[in-house]
């Protein structure tokens, strides 16, 4: 199948350190790809890279075939490429509405006021939509988050650790929009996240980084059968 997302030969350097190096990964329509690895190995970094947070030294981005210009985030989103951020950055003095319905706003969301009150439905954040950002449980917060990112329909969603501090009802709750939206959409997600189990259970492919680097990319159970994920990242010497 034809990628909807590729990312070619991307390097980052921060100084002498080389946050990405000559990383390469597609994203397919419709599928949930999962991005796993260590802290530090480059997950975030790429995620600025493609959502034009960040531009790379060396490499492109390409979407539908077509090679990206240098462009910012607003550009990115309005093409399509959505994102949410490990740390929420939200308006924690708005409701989980307002936080919505700003962002949609600032987006030039055609009909903002009814977009958001879908999303809201959608994430099941009717009742607490009138509520501060800062008195709702993180569960809630980060489904704000997800509720922003979705403002503009992307074509991709990148969940930046979306599971990070969440039980295992806030899991479910993630793990079903993901299954809801690939079933209704050709929207594709990249998922994000320490909890292999839970993105396994969703992600069809998944990309292992380390150091820097796209190790290994292939469906769910090679990756995670793999010696270098089991030496690498779980920290098993493979026998
Ligand atoms: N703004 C920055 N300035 C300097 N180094 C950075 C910056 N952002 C990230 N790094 C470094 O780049 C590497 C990759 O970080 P990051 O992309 O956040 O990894 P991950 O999301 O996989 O934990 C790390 O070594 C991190 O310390
Ligand atoms: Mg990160």
């Amino acid at each position: 199948m034809k990628p909807i997302l590729e990312i070619s030969d991307v390097s980052v350097w921060f100084g002498g350190l080389a946050a990405l190096q000559n990383v390469s990964l597609h994203v397919e329509p419709g599928e949930c790809l999962g991005i796993i690895g260590s802290n530090g190995a480059g997950k975030s970094t790429l995620v600025d890279v493609i959502c034009g947070a960040r531009v790379p030294q060396s490499g492109t981005i390409s979407m539908d075939g077509s090679t990206l210009p240098v462009e910012g985030p607003r550009a990115r989103a309005l093409r399509g490429l959505s994102r949410t951020f490990q740390g929420l950055r939200l308006f924690y003095d708005l409701t989980a509405r307002e936080n919505i319905l700003v962002r949609a706003e600032a987006l030039g969301v055609e009909r903002p006021k009814e977009k958001t009150a879908a999303i809201l439905l959608e994430l099941e954040l009717t009742e607490d939509a009138d509520i501060s950002a800062a008195a709702l449980p993180l569960a809630r917060q980060k489904s704000i988050a997800v509720g922003q990112a979705m403002v503009t329909d992307p074509t991709v969603t990148i969940l930046d650790e979306p599971l990070a501090g969440l039980d295992g009802h806030g899991v479910q709750t993630v793990q079903d929009l993901i299954r809801s939206r690939l079933k209704n959409s050709n929207h594709s997600i990249v998922l994000i996240d320490h909890n292999v189990t839970a993105v396994a259970a969703v992600a069809s492919r998944i990309v292992f980084m380390h150091n820097g680097q796209a190790l290994l990319a292939g469906p769910t159970s090679e990756v995670l059968s793999s010696s270098e994920v089991s030496e690498l990242y779980f920290g098993k010497t493979h026998s």
